[in-house]
């Protein structure tokens, strides 16, 4: 790939705030768009090589390379390139892991859990530790808030709620094995791996095109697969496969492999950090800085990097902003329909120069429409 050392990847004028898929970097696009129509030379295009072929042989090797070095991840875990989407694990996880007699636990930050505990009640004993769903999904418990079973199987959350904007600054303390979904932050920062036994993600906001979710589980969870299970459902199998039992999604984990590349080029997860820091940032000032014209659906303690949903008084100025925002080409700003008014969704692509440009825009929204 071309290297691009810039972390602001994107210089097109158009800002795309969707919540996934999601904006890619340019310079991945610019690569891409080349394989499309030849890969290295071979006469035959990403998308027609064979999944057992050395050019995909490669891809495989240095997707997973890359991802290893972005995530720092070490050798106990393996990193596995499977499909579905993240949906897919909310009932896999289950069937690998929560045996007859067994309790999991789970803690319900948002739809996407709530969604999770219910695939896994199809399969087994499910104990919520902890709902916010009275609340409204504002908030993140702190850990005495949180009510673990006895002895799960396994525990689960999910580290940033996509829709309500809220994401856990570190992961619960758990003695069970802990599995996070990590759909919406994942190498948005550093990842604890001692904590962990297991992160997955569906890639289309931090890692690629929709088609490829990324597990990364721990050898001694991956011992525990449950063997009764059929083939596809097995993460024992795909691990010994490397990823490639059947057909696999070639071009979304070549597509990973260069953003992979690209975060790598940019100097990692600490200087990603650090990014998404300074843009959400500038988000939030706005809202903060607003007299009260903009309210944000998370509580300050929990404030997604991600996703930053907020209303303007009303629904109609919300409707407002939107259509105008629109008009100025900044795009997918409507709120989730659980959730209405506003959302900007900022992943690692999402250039910081949006972000002043859509801090620039709310302010002088709120002048024009504020009350005297
Ligand atoms: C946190 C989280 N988990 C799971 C999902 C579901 O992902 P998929 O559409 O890949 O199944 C999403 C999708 O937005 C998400 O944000």
């Amino acid at each position: 790939m071309t290297p691009s050392t810039t972390i602001e990847s994107i210089t097109r004028s158009t800002l795309n705030f969707s919540a996934g898929p999601a904006i890619l970097p340019e310079c991945v696009l610019q690569q891409a768009s080349k394989d499309v129509l030849e890969l290295d030379g071979t006469g035959i295009s990403v998308l027609e090589h064979s999944h057992r072929s050395p050019s995909i042989d490669r891809v495989f090797e240095e997707a997973e390379a890359s991802c290893r070095a972005v995530g720092d991840i070490p050798d106990s875990f393996k990193v596995l390139f499977l499909q579905g989407g993240a949906s897919m694990q909310f009932g896999m996880l289950p069937l690998n892991f929560l045996p007859d007699g067994r309790t999991a636990d789970y803690v319900d930050t948002g739809s996407w859990t709530s969604k999770a505990i219910k695939d896994a009640s199809c399969v087994g004993q499910v104990h919520t530790a902890w709902s916010g769903k009275d609340g409204g999904y504002r908030h993140i418990p702190d850990r005495t808030e949180i009510k673990w079973s006895d002895d799960p199987a396994y525990a689960c959350y999910c580290t940033n709620n996509t829709i309500y904007g809220t994401r856990w600054n570190t992961p619960p303390s758990s003695k069970a094995p802990l599995i996070a979904d990590m759909s919406s932050d994942i190498f948005s920062r550093p990842i604890d791996w001692s904590a962990h036994s297991m992160v997955y993600a569906g890639a289309q906001k931090n890692i690629g095109p929709a088609g490829v979710t990324v597990v990364i589980i721990h050898e001694d969870l991956l011992a525990q697969c449950n063997a009764n299970l059929p083939t596809m459902l097995r993460y024992d199998i795909h691990a010994d496969k490397g990823s490639r039992y059947n057909t696999p999604p070639v071009f979304a984990v070549y597509c990973a492999g260069l953003v992979f590349k690209w975060i790598l080029d940019c100097g990692g997860l600490a200087a990603m950090e650090r990014h998404n820091e300074d843009k959400a940032g500038i988000i939030y000032n706005a809202i903060d800085d607003s007299d009260g014209f903009y309210t944000p659906h998370a509580d300050s303690d929990c404030r997604s990097t991600m996703n930053i949903p907020f209303t303007t008084p009303s629904p109609e100025l919300d409707a407002k902003f939107i259509a105008e925002a629109t008009a100025q080409d900044m795009h997918n700003l409507k709120g989730h329909r659980s959730v209405g008014g506003i959302r900007a969704s900022i992943y690692n692509a999402f250039p910081e120069q949006g972000c002043i440009r859509l801090g620039n825009f709310m302010a002088e929204f709120a002048t024009a429409h504020r009350k005297a």
